[in-house]
């Protein structure tokens, strides 16, 4: 059986992944997405691979992906919605994450505001969303998803930060029936956004997964960095943040880095 063979024993989504492209090694499946978006591929379509040789991580850093350890891939979207809409698609993608994850391993995983999954504090998931917009109306977006598998060993720089599914649950998980199980959850969640085009529907699932709900954060905002306590998401996605003199500052994410008081996510 080849691999999007065995990825799709486990599928059972309506649209997305109808196409499904499965490669060994590529550069950034991201990369190929948007290649195949301006070829003219179709919304939902999706690749997916066993090694990146330039995994592509959020503000401009790079995602380590070693080959046939973990799970890359990358999903694209075409939205009618408007480009403001888009930031949501990228926390949605993060929920249904961590039902998958849920789904897979019983593992108790929480979300980092705006869409990082960690579990004991350690980062598991990434996301990394792209855009293309043109006179006002998005042409696509790509949403790649970096989950770390069956990686126990990481490069230095990461280690006290990251960790991966294998690690915390003891045991080797089948890639192809995780890849299966995230779009499942990703298309069900895709779908609902589509309809509500906003947040309430998943605020209270999504602020009982927040790591950092109720507790210290520091904003790190270009206009000068402060800390509150975070009350969870709003229906828009922002975080609410209670600074110390009692007002309720609202935090769209692009626009500024949260932390834990003590490290990266508590
Ligand atoms: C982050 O910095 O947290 C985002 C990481 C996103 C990594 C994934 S792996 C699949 C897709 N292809 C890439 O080059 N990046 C994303």
């Amino acid at each position: 059986m080849t691999v999007t063979e065995e990825i799709r024993r486990w599928m059972n989504t309506e649209w997305l992944g109808k196409e499904l492209i499965y490669k060994e090694s590529t550069d950034s499946t991201n990369t190929r997405v948007k290649e195949l978006a301006a070829e003219g591929a179709l919304h939902g379509t999706v690749v997916a691979a066993g090694a990146q040789t330039d995994g592509k991580g959020r503000r401009g850093r790079s995602w380590v992906s070693p080959p046939g350890v973990n799970v890359y891939l990358s999903v694209l979207f075409r939205p009618e919605f408007p480009p403001a809409r888009a930031p949501m698609l990228t926390m949605v993608a993060a929920y249904a994450m961590a039902q998958a994850i849920q789904e897979a391993a019983e593992l108790p995983v929480q979300i980092k505001w705006p869409n990082d999954l960690v579990i004991y504090g350690k980062k598991i998931c990434g996301i990394l969303t792209e855009m293309s917009v043109t006179e006002g109306r998005i042409q696509y977006v790509v949403t790649g998803i970096g989950m770390n598998t069956n990686m126990t060993e990481f490069p230095q720089e990461i280690e006290d930060m990251a960790t991966s599914l294998r690690l915390i649950s003891g045991r080797e998980i089948d890639r192809a029936r995780l890849m299966g199980t995230m779009l499942n959850y990703l298309e069900k969640a895709y779908d609902r956004y589509e309809q509500e085009q906003n947040l309430e529907w998943l605020q209270d699932t999504y602020n009982a997964l927040l790591v950092n709900y109720g507790k210290e954060v520091r904003v790190l905002d270009p206009g000068g960095e402060y800390s509150g306590a975070a009350e969870g998401i709003d229906g828009e996605g922002r975080l609410l943040v209670r600074k110390k003199d009692g007002g309720l500052i609202r935090i769209s994410s692009g626009e500024v880095s949260v932390r834990g008081v003590y490290g990266y996510a508590e």
